[in-house]
């Protein structure tokens, strides 16, 4: 399939999306994300200005446990090379399409070509979107850097809304502190705070799924019943990790492995146990099961692979080309029939490339003309994704 046909339908997708989530809100959450803004023109009285900064170090001085773990999290990162160095063939209007979720403030909203321009250039120079040691005195890039910053989710009006206070369990308006108190929102707690990003609506589906269908299909599991949200098993103990399938350790906790060989048979057995969604949820990664049959001398004499994906494909329109992923609690087998009576090894091996389907859009775009900043963004885009697959797993039985 054409490569260059890959691209643009995604990003149309991705475009029209948010206007249908943005039609109704009813409740506090679908006022919370329909087009949030974090200011009013008409800036809070007598308050210091650490307390009226917006940016992630401002709130890195009071709350730095939640710093440094949001600094390492991929929605501090959300500002990416590989996001932006599209943005010159798209235009300023469906580059903030994107921006809804990837930095979504109307205070990061992209308001010139100019502005794009000096964006892509000041990428390339300071790759960080803010200062990694929350230093407050050194040049501060313009908020959309930081992609889904700290007020992205805190922050309305200038008030800032959290879960309820951690002391108290208290909701509501609590006095005190900075910033003018805070409000605390059991809201915060649940899945659906997690939707307007995680979730496309039904009406996108692809046989069925939506792209991005995480929260219907942690619904669909047995971690609703649990009382197991996004947030108990992606921010533990309200940690702002945001850990997912970039994290070996990670991926590690939410799956259980079983290899054994008998007699000729060799058995793989591959169980989700600790994910609240399908293995992978999204459509852009690709798992890799192999089981080898070696010789002595480490040849290779039998092999098989299989793929754990959800690959859609765009003809004409979007449509599922096939569908393996783990469902929540599903155990999946893999044999290798008849090994070699030469055989002295067989090995089970796990392989992740966390970021399959961009290799393919950064592929496609850099074999168009593109500027010199975003060639050389998309370049580094592509490195990175490359750097990003590993080995989940490996075990050897010894005949
Ligand atoms: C000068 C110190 C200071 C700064 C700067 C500051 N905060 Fe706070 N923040 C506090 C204090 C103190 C509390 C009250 C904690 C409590 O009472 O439990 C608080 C409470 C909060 C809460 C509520 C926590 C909960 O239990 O729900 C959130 C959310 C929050 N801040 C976000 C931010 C964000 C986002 C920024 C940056 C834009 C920021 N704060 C900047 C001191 C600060
Ligand atoms: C404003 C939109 C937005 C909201 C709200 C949001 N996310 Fe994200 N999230 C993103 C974006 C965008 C990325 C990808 C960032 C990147 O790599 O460019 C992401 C990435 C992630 C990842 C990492 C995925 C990986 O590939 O490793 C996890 C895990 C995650 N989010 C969990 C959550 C959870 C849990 C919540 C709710 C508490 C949440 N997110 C709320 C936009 C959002
Ligand atoms: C509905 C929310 C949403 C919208 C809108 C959105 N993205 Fe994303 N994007 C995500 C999430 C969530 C991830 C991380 C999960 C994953 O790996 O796919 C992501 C990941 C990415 C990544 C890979 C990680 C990175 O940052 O390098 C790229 C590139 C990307 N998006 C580009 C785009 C472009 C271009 C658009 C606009 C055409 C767009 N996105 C619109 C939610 C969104
Ligand atoms: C993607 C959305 C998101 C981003 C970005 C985010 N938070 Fe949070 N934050 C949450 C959620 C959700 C909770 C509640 C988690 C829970 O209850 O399990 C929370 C909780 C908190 C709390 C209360 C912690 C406690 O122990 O009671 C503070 C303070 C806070 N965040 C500050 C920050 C700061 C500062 C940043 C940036 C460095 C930040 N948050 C970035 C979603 C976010
Ligand atoms: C029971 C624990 C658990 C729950 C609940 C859970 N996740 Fe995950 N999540 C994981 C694990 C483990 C991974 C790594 C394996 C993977 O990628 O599926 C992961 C991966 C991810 C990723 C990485 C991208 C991908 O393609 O897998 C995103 C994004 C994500 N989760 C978002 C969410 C959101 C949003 C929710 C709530 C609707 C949620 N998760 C609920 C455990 C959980």
């Amino acid at each position: 399939m054409k490569l260059k046909k890959l691209f643009f339908p995604f990003a149309v997708l991705f475009m029209g999306l948010l206007l249908i989530a943005a039609t109704s809100h009813q409740d506090w959450l679908e006022s919370h994300w329909h087009k949030p803004a974090a200011t009013t023109t008409t800036s809070p009285h007598g308050w210091p200005d650490l307390e009226k900064n917006l940016a992630p170090e401002a709130c890195a001085q009071c709350h730095a446990a939640q710093f440094s773990a949001w600094k390492e999290s991929f929605h501090a990162h959300a500002y990416s090379p590989g996001l932006i160095g599209q943005f010159p063939h798209m235009g300023i209007s469906d580059s903030n399409d994107c921006l809804k979720c990837h930095a979504p403030l109307a205070e990061q909203k992209l308001t010139s070509i100019t502005e794009l321009s000096a964006s892509l250039k000041s990428k390339l120079i300071q790759p960080e979107g803010f200062d990694r040691d929350g230093k407050l005195d050194g040049v501060q890039l313009p908020l959309r850097h930081a992609g889904v910053t700290c007020a992205a989710c805190h922050v309305r009006g200038w008030q800032r809304f959290g879960p309820p206070q951690r002391s108290t369990g208290a909701v509501g308006h609590i006095e005190g502190g900075a910033h003018g108190g805070f409000n605390a929102v059991k809201k915060f707690e649940s899945s659906q705070f997690c939707a307007s990003c995680h979730q496309f609506p039904q009406a996108y589906a692809i046989n069925g799924k939506p792209m991005e269908n995480t929260v219907a299909e942690w619904q669909q599991s047995r971690f609703p019943r649990e009382g197991v949200q996004c947030q108990t098993c992606h921010m533990p103990d309200r940690k702002h990790e945001f850990k997912g399938i970039h994290d070996i350790q990670m991926v590690r906790k939410g799956l259980v492995f079983e290899s054994s060989l008998n007699a000729n048979i060799a058995t793989f057995k591959i169980t989700s146990k600790w994910i609240g969604h399908a293995f992978p949820t999204y459509v852009t990664p690709k798992v890799l099961v192999h089981i080898q049959a070696l010789d002595q001398s480490g040849l290779v004499l039998k092999q098989k692979e299989w793929v754990i994906e959800r690959k859609v494909e765009y003809r004409d329109g979007w449509q599922e080309i096939s569908d393996t992923r783990l469902l929540p609690g599903e155990s999946r087998m893999y044999v290798l029939a008849t090994v070699p009576a030469s055989a002295t090894v067989v090995r089970f091996s796990v392989e992740v490339i966390p970021d399959n389907f961009y290799k393919g859009v950064y592929e496609s775009l850099l074999s168009d003309a593109l500027d010199a900043d975003a060639t050389q963004l998309i370049n580094q885009a592509l490195k990175q994704a490359n750097l990003n697959d590993y080995q989940l797993y490996q075990h050897e039985e010894v005949r």
